[in-house]
């Protein structure tokens, strides 16, 4: 069976809960495609207005972060069931914002993997390279270990129903997209590392987005390759652009 393609915007720290609504109005008609699973990963405040904005559309709704625990002692964090309890249905696990700048190491990563699956929420699960890694090639070893980490005690049936994300750090934000063939190359090899994980039914399920700077004029060409099944989009997910990277 075909993978279906995802693609899913990230909308990190940006849009008050009005203009999340403002933003959901004016991507409505761009973003129609049933054959296309659409995600609007927003800011948790703007959760509840945007999922009552989505209501009766394709779109799908995700949270950026969440925290391990089903409720307690833990000032300012959300839980899976809160994103539940609101319409939620993925969440990103990993980003390189929140393992840079937040301090999230894979330890965390893979506990949340495993509390976003056990709470019915899927996972955007992102692994990427710094630039000095690229630089000294040893981008592919980084990424090997990291989805080996993120994914330990995680089952195959759990991995059929993951997304992830390889996201280039360098490429995020930069304007500097990774060639479709770099791209094609570390997706493939992640494919390839969930075949030997687990097994090649599993890795054949599996669906992989590539991120950083992917916009309207280079989408088509990295969605051709055969092992990229999706996006996970940053600036160009705020835009109209959006829409054209849906229907690429
Ligand atoms: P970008 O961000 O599209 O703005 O590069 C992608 C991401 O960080 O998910």
């Amino acid at each position: 069976m075909p993978r279906r393609r995802i693609i899913a915007g990230n909308w990190k720290m940006n849009k008050t809960p009005s203009e999340a609504v403002a933003l959901c109005a004016e991507l409505k008609d761009l973003v129609k495609n049933d054959a296309v699973d659409v995600v609007y990963c927003v800011p948790a405040i703007d959760i509840v207005a945007v999922v009552e904005a989505v209501k009766g559309t394709n779109v799908h709704v995700g949270a950026e972060n969440f925290y391990i625990v089903d409720n307690g002692a833990f000032t300012g964090e959300i839980s899976a069931p809160m994103l539940k309890d609101a319409g939620v249905e993925y969440v990103i696990i990993g980003h390189s914002e929140r393992r840079d700048i937040f301090g999230e190491n894979d330890i965390l990563i893979n506990q949340k993997v495993k509390k976003a699956f056990a709470s019915g929420l899927t996972p955007i699960l992102c692994c990427g390279e710094s630039l000095a890694l690229r630089k000294a090639d040893t981008y592919k070893e980084w990424i090997e270990r990291q989805i080996t980490w993120d994914l330990d005690g995680v089952t195959a049936d759990q991995v059929k129903k993951l997304v992830i994300a390889y996201e280039p750090i360098w490429a995020i934000g930069t304007g500097e997209t990774a060639t479709a063939d770099q791209a094609e190359e570390v997706c493939g090899l992640i494919r390839a590392l969930i075949a030997k994980l687990y097994d090649q039914a599993t890795a054949d399920e599996v669906r992989i987005q590539y991120g950083g700077s992917m916009n309207a004029g280079n989408a088509a060409e990295l969605l051709s390759k055969p092992n990229i099944d999706g996006g996970l989009i940053g600036g160009a997910s705020l835009k109209p652009d959006f829409g054209k990277i849906v229907n690429a």
